[in-house]
């Protein structure tokens, strides 16, 4: 255990700055306000925070498309603050991790003005470039934000590859010169003491646009390995990957310490288990409860010794948990504690998304003039001309889309939530005066209260961090149990998905008395007949 690292103990925030705390009124979140909302992350626990981007960006895709890896986006303050940023959280044992989205670049980086300026610019080869095939795009890939992923540029008579809006450009990975600049700029950032990067859709840099081929692309390895060596490899920090099509055996490569690349990636199988097979994520279908146990059990033993699990349930581009697979009405507070205890007692390095720790829900939209985000609108205009009914698109939206989570962070009952005092970029959710910080902090049996206590626990017990994992099958459809096993000790996790009392028979766990962790009031446990009540869930330890 000599080789442990500190972000294998770790708990992770994920602030979306642009929605957090706004402090100077323009109705958008920025450092300044963030600094001042440091106590409150220390009083959560969490050992660092994901920094969604705050560079220089005319946010086509809200800052996810940057203009100056060295500059903070202009509504967000300084590099003074960024600085200030740093090392106030570092003050607090808190480290900062940066969103490094090197895939592309906004059509605005100095580095794409020139590109744009014709073939014989220096700069030209920094993006990807195709010439039309029968007067037409040169292949068929696609934009995950709708379209194809060709963009035509009259003045040179070719097409730039854009696997994201025709604004976020993709760079070319195969010039030397590319991954020079990252490294540089990674290099830079590193030197201001930064706790690590969060790699945006890091699977696509390898890509082989004329083969069609852009996740885990044959180079992405071979560039990880150089990125490693060529910038955090001397530094002690976490990197985690973002690789929507990751299975364990991939995920491997990325993590097994051996291979020098990344800490550790963000899968998404469970997170696609609501999507109807073989098409996007907007054709829902229910989450069936048993293969989502199926796919974490998989992901928990399957990656072994040879790589690391991130946990996760929300980000920035996800829909709530507690409205999406639990019970945002009558059984909220219930649900949300459910779905952090579940998740906060397995093995890997658990993510908090902004505002998930006082169970902030979806917000419900009833117009496509209410959405922002460039995904939900671009497919609204597709579907709509391709038939679909108003009302199934705006019903998608309402399950799945990226507006869901970004609302302004809920933070008192005044007006806008305490999130600003002008007029904030995007709705706030009607709930804010009952579901907020100040109200979380002053009940004790608050989702924020259940969230600080399970930090704590990982801090305090080594077997959350180590103990081996084991899903316990024999169980009706809606429960959701597994053990940890550490040194001798055996914990138990038990977790009801259903709104409905659940009764269990389990004689050979017998009564159970000492309780670690849970969401109803219970001092002991009989699983000779157990009355589950509805989204239950509990951590005991066995004797
Ligand atoms: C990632 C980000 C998402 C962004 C996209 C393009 O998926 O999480 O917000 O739109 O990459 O950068």
């Amino acid at each position: 255990m000599n080789n442990t690292k500190w972000w294998q103990t770790a708990v992770i925030y994920q602030v979306y700055p642009r929605s957090f705390q706004d402090s100077d009124g323009d109705g958008i979140g920025d450092l300044r306000g963030m600094i001042n909302r440091l106590d409150y992350l220390e009083q959560l626990g969490i050992t660092a925070i994901w920094l969604s981007p705050v560079y220089k960006s005319p946010n086509d895709d809200n800052g996810y498309d940057i203009s100056d890896y060295r500059d903070i986006m202009t509504e967000f303050g300084t590099m003074a603050d960024m600085d200030e940023l740093i090392e106030k959280a570092k003050l607090r044992n808190i480290r900062i991790i940066m969103d490094l989205v090197v895939n592309h670049t906004s059509d605005e980086h100095p580095w794409f003005i020139e590109a744009r300026q014709g073939k014989d610019n220096p700069y030209r080869d920094y993006y990807i470039w195709r010439d039309p095939v029968n007067g037409g795009v040169p292949n068929s890939l696609r934009s995950s934000f709708s379209g194809s992923a060709w963009e035509f540029d009259e003045a040179s008579g070719q097409y730039y590859l854009h696997l994201f809006s025709r604004r976020q450009p993709d760079l070319n990975w195969e010039n030397p010169k590319v991954r020079q600049e990252v490294w540089d700029m990674m290099n830079f950032w590193l030197d201001k003491g930064v706790g690590g990067f969060r790699m945006d859709v890091i699977d696509l840099v390898g890509k082989i646009p004329d083969q069609e081929i852009t996740g885990n692309g044959p180079k992405l390895h071979e560039y990880l390995q150089e990125m490693h060596r060529e910038t955090f490899g001397k530094h002690d920090v976490l990197t985690v990957g973002e690789t929507w099509g990751a299975t364990p055996e991939v995920a491997k490569l990325y993590s097994n310490p051996d291979r020098k690349e990344l800490s550790m990636v963000f899968q998404f199988e469970h997170i696609g288990l609501d999507q109807q097979e073989g098409k996007d994520k907007w054709d829902l279908k229910p989450l069936s409860v048993n293969e989502l146990k199926q796919v974490l059990a998989k992901w928990q033993i399957e990656l072994g010794n040879e790589g690391w699990n991130s946990l996760f349930w929300n980000n920035h581009d996800l829909p709530r948990i507690v409205s999406r697979w639990g019970d945002d009405g009558k059984y909220r507070v219930e649900s949300a504690k459910m779905f952090a205890i579940l998740l906060h007692l397995m093995k890997g390095t658990p993510y908090i998304y902004q505002g998930e720790e006082i169970g902030m829900t979806n917000y419900p939209i009833k117009d496509i003039s209410e959405a922002q985000d460039i995904e939900t609108v671009n497919m609204y205009h597709e579907r709509l001309a391709q038939g679909y009914a108003k009302e199934d698109i705006i019903a998608s939206i309402n399950a799945k889309g990226r507006d869901n989570a970004r609302t302004p962070m809920q933070w008192d009952a005044t007006p806008n939530a305490g999130f600003t005092s002008g007029q904030p970029w995007l709705h706030v959710n009607p709930n804010y005066a009952e579901i907020n910080v100040e109200a979380n902090l002053a009940d004790p049996d608050s989702v924020f209260h259940c969230y600080r206590k399970l930090i704590e626990l990982r801090k305090n017990n080594p077997i959350v961090v180590w103990g081996e994992f084991e899903l316990v099958e024999d169980v009706p459809e809606e429960v959701f149990m597994y053990f940890r096993r550490y040194k001798g000790e055996t914990w138990l996790v038990t977790a009801n998905f259903s709104p409905a009392p659940v009764t269990l028979e389990m004689p050979e766990i017998g009564l159970v008395s000492e309780f670690m962790i849970g969401n109803y009031a219970r001092d002991a446990a009989d699983f000779q007949q157990l009355q589950l009540q509805p989204y239950e869930a509990f951590v005991t330890k066995l004797a």
